[in-house]
Order: structure tokens, then C-alpha cells, then sequence
């Protein structure tokens, strides 16, 4: 029930949302014993300075509330973010050109493309390129992996997006019903919408997920696109969350390495690798879910050994050859899709299931990834 022995402070982004007073409110959690109501009193007095004091107690309420966060009992600041967000109390969009650039491609584009491509002829090429499913099977040397287990097999599925696409949860039910794998990650994007009711993902993924068979369980991350009541009734179908989190994955053959996930960077500003690290030893192999290739550098400074992400969609819509026309993240170039590294650290950010804003892509095939580990060493 401790939280967690760490200063913690609002961010740049968050102080810029409302005017503060000349002393910026600070949120500290290495209060005299840690215990989750001296967390309360130190969050209810910084909400007092973003919001009135009514709707802060409201608020407050309603995030200690939450049933979903993994059962610690503790409500870490970027937890907190991400719920004050969901429940529209705070708007971390970008300002400027930035923000514009956004609310087109999240209001505008869509509809746009939807008339484009009907009026053009080319819906039908590109929703059949969209269920041109594939899996891709690639070994991959990983620092500090364990020689033991060499040769264990990691199934990586991102953005699946696939509420309103039942023939393409047919076609991912159908390519994984072969596949024996002993990790299987899940690196977010469940819902095809930005917000609305997450309850219509449930019928889709009921529809693929149970065709998974994963020697040591199915963990996941939130994509920018899912909310926080998709846990509970997915944690229910057996996805073991980590949320700014690691877990051991403690393996039969005695050897063992550390899984982390963090929650969603690009739309809610909610990852803490630090807090996901806490616990793990020196020279533990660590695997990181992300749900975007943008921590790499944090992430490649912090000791990650395998980078796993998602979130680009490889562009969605590509030039033949496969060159992006649009990439909505601020990675480098060489991690929009496919394999990379950077330093010692290994990544792969894969180009994802489903579809962005339409039912379509263009010479951008959707995958399933495998990844085959060997020690690098
Ligand atoms: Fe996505």
C-alpha cells in the first residue's frame, strides 16, 4: 500500500495548461511514511491550484476510485495524469501549428480520406492490402539474455484497432491459432477511435485473443488510443498489465529476465520508465513494451536491452517501396518501422494490425511479429 519513495512533480507540459502562481504547486511523495493518504493530501492541495477546489475534490475522488490500476493500492502521478485526461479535466494537445497539425489529422483526416478514397476507386485495393495480414519471424541478439534461453520466442502483436474490422480479427484469430510462443506482448492501440465507448472492442477481441498460446502469459500496454476501462475487462481475459511497471519473468529453466511496459507518451504524457525500473538488479536483462518508438533515447540511456513498440502504423499510407507519406511520432527515421538499435539496446517497432482514421493501407502490410532471442554474447 506505499507509494512510491520518489519525488514526483507535475511536468513542464502539465504547469502550462492553467496559469500558476508564482511557486509552481509540487506534488511530493517522499512524504514522512509514503502512506496513500499522505499521497491524497499532497495531490487534493495541487489540484486545488489547477481546478476549484469543488470539482478538485470530485476529481480526486473519482481517480482514488479507479479500479483498474494493478491492485498496489498506490496512485502514481502518471496514473493520475492519464485519468485526469480521460475524465476531461486536463488537455495536454500540443498549442500552435503543432496542436492544428493534430486536430486535423484526428477531425479532419478522416472523413477526407473516407470521401478520397471512394470517389477514387482505390477503397477496395486498400482494404485489401489492409487484411494482407502477415507474420514475421526475425531471431534477434539481445544483450544480457540469459544463453539458457536461447531460442525463446516473443509474440508481438501492436495497434490492433480492430473494433470495426471484424474480417480482419478473423484473419489474426486464424494466424495465430498455429503459433506455440512463451512470451506474448501486446504494445496497445486496442481501439480504433481516439475516445467513445470501450466496451465495442471487447466482441473483436474475444474473437482472436483466446487463439493465443503463450507459455508464460500475455502482459500489455495502453496505446494512445485506449482508456483506462479497458483494463479490468481485459485483465479478466487473462492480460496481465503493466502500467509504468516491471514484472520477473521467471522461466522453468531457471534463468529469468524482467519485462517492463509503460503507459502511453504521445497523447497522455503518462510513461515512467524510472518508476517501471525500480526494482530491477544490475545487469538483469530488461524488455521494454512501449507503445512508441519516442523513449528510445531515454530508454537506450536507461539500460533497455529490447526495445518493442508500435504506434506508427509504418505510415499506414506508403509510396510503392514502402516510404511513409505521413509519420505521426518524432522518432528518428530508422525507427518508423522494422528493425533498428541504438547503442547496445536492440528495437523493433512494428508496423501494427489494424488501421488509422480508415479501413485501408497502401503498400504498408499489417503483422504479426516473432521474434526468436538469442544471447548477444
Ligand atoms: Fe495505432
Amino acid at each position: 500500500m506505499n507509494a512510491p519513495a520518489t519525488e514526483i512533480e507535475p511536468s513542464q507540459q502539465l504547469e502550462s495548461v492553467t496559469e500558476q502562481p508564482a511557486k509552481s504547486p509540487r506534488l511530493s511523495l517522499s512524504t514522512a511514511n509514503n502512506a496513500l493518504e499522505d499521497w491524497e493530501i499532497a495531490f487534493r492541495k495541487w489540484l486545488a491550484h489547477e481546478i476549484p477546489t469543488t470539482e478538485a475534490e470530485r476529481v480526486l475522488a473519482k481517480i482514488l476510485e479507479s479500479p483498474s490500476f494493478p491492485g498496489s493500492g498506490e496512485v502514481p502521478f502518471a496514473w493520475a495524469k492519464r485519468r485526469l485526461q480521460e475524465e476531461g479535466y486536463l488537455d495536454l494537445s500540443p498549442s500552435g501549428i503543432k496542436g492544428y497539425l493534430h486536430r486535423f489529422m484526428d477531425d479532419w483526416m478522416p472523413p477526407m480520406l473516407r470521401v478520397l478514397l471512394r470517389y477514387s476507386g482505390l477503397a477496395g485495393w486498400g482494404k485489401r492490402q489492409a487484411l494482407d495480414l502477415r507474420l514475421n519471424t526475425l531471431p534477434v541478439k539481445v544483450r544480457h539474455w540469459p544463453q539458457e534461453l536461447n531460442g525463446f520466442r516473443i509474440l508481438h502483436l501492436s495497434d490492433m484497432h480492430i473494433d470495426p474490422f471484424p474480417e480482419l480479427a478473423e484473419k489474426l484469430a486464424d494466424l495465430l491459432r498455429p503459433i506455440e510462443c512463451d512470451l506474448c506482448l501486446l504494445t496497445g492501440d486496442f481501439r480504433f477511435a481516439i475516445d467513445g465507448d470501450s466496451e465495442q472492442v471487447l466482441p473483436q477481441v474475444d474473437r482472436w485473443l483466446p487463439e493465443i498460446r503463450s507459455r508464460y502469459g500475455v502482459y500489455g500496454i495502453l496505446g494512445n488510443h485506449d482508456e483506462s476501462a479497458l483494463l479490468a475487462p481485459l485483465a479478466e481475459r487473462g492480460i496481465r498489465w503493466l502500467l509504468n511497471e516491471g514484472t520477473e519473468i521467471k522461466t522453468e529453466k531457471g534463468a529469468n529476465f524482467w519485462l517492463l511496459g509503460v503507459d502511453d507518451v504521445n497523447h497522455y504524457h503518462a510513461a515512467d520508465l524510472e518508476r517501471a525500473q525500480q526494482q530491477i538488479p544490475n545487469d538483469a536483462c530488461q524488455v521494454l513494451m512501449a507503445h512508441s518508438p519516442d523513449l528510445v533515447d531515454e530508454a537506450a540511456q536507461a539500460d533497455i536491452d529490447l526495445y518493442l513498440c508500435g504506434h506508427t502504423h509504418g505510415g499506414q499510407f506508403c509510396l510503392p517501396g514502402g516510404t511513409p507519406l505521413l509519420v505521426n511520432s518524432d522518432c528518428e527515421k530508422k525507427c518508423i518501422k522494422g528493425s533498428w538499435s541504438q547503442g547496445e539496446m536492440q528495437g523493433y517497432t512494428s508496423v501494427g494490425i489494424g488501421c488509422s482514421a480508415v479501413q485501408a493501407r497502401f503498400f504498408c502490410s499489417p503483422e504479426v511479429t516473432l521474434f526468436e532471442l538469442t544471447s548477444a554474447s
